[in-house]
């Protein structure tokens, strides 16, 4: 069972957090049932403005992003590798088109502080408020190389939330 935990007892590895292991991002309102999710792998887990923070990118054609704008919170969940299939479906196929969440086998709850939903076989989950949004300027790229990363131009927005509560099992 997901319980509260300190978040300063956190002990997680910066490098694999994201980019190994993945994050589920849900975003919009899971009592009105009208929200989204995805798998990210890019992002960090910080600190900004004096505050515990996640930094989470999304491209603008994401049918997630629609939610990350409208609501004004999000979450983060990471799963035991079993779950690894389920994080593929939900990073490969768009909610605009299927029904993800039924055919993933995964189960969301509500979460405790923000409107977005969280998942119950998630074994860490990160609750956060939107603080921050900024689409790439395609002019701050310094390495020219990375815009090969876009070849629909379709820049990453970027959203920067504070973490609120943080649950593990
Ligand atoms: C491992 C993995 C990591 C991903 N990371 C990101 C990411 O950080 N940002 C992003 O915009 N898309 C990322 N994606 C792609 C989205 O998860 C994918 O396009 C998804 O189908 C979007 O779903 P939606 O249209 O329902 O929002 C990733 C996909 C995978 C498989």
């Amino acid at each position: 069972m997901l319980k509260k935990i300190d978040i300063n007892s956190l002990s997680l590895s910066p490098f694999n957090v994201f980019d190994k292991d993945w994050f589920l991002l849900s975003a919009g309102n899971f009592k009105e049932n009208d929200w989204n999710c995805m798998t990210v792998s890019w992002g960090f887990i910080g600190t900004m403005w004096n505050k515990p923070v996640a930094q989470v990118v999304v491209r603008p054609q994401r049918y997630t992003c629609e939610f990350m704008d409208k609501y004004n919170s999000f979450t983060l969940c990471a799963f035991p590798e079993k779950h690894r299939p389920a994080l593929q479906l939900f990073g490969s196929k768009s909610g605009r088109n299927i029904d993800k969440k039924a055919g993933s086998g995964l189960c969301p709850i509500a979460a405790t502080e923000v409107d977005a939903p969280i998942f119950k076989e998630a074994d860490l989950v990160l609750e956060c408020r939107k603080l921050f949004r900024l689409p790439m300027p395609e002019e701050s790229f310094l390495d020219e190389s990375l815009k090969k990363l876009y070849p629909a131009d379709d820049y990453h927005i970027i959203y920067i939330g504070e973490v609120l509560t943080a649950l593990t099992q």
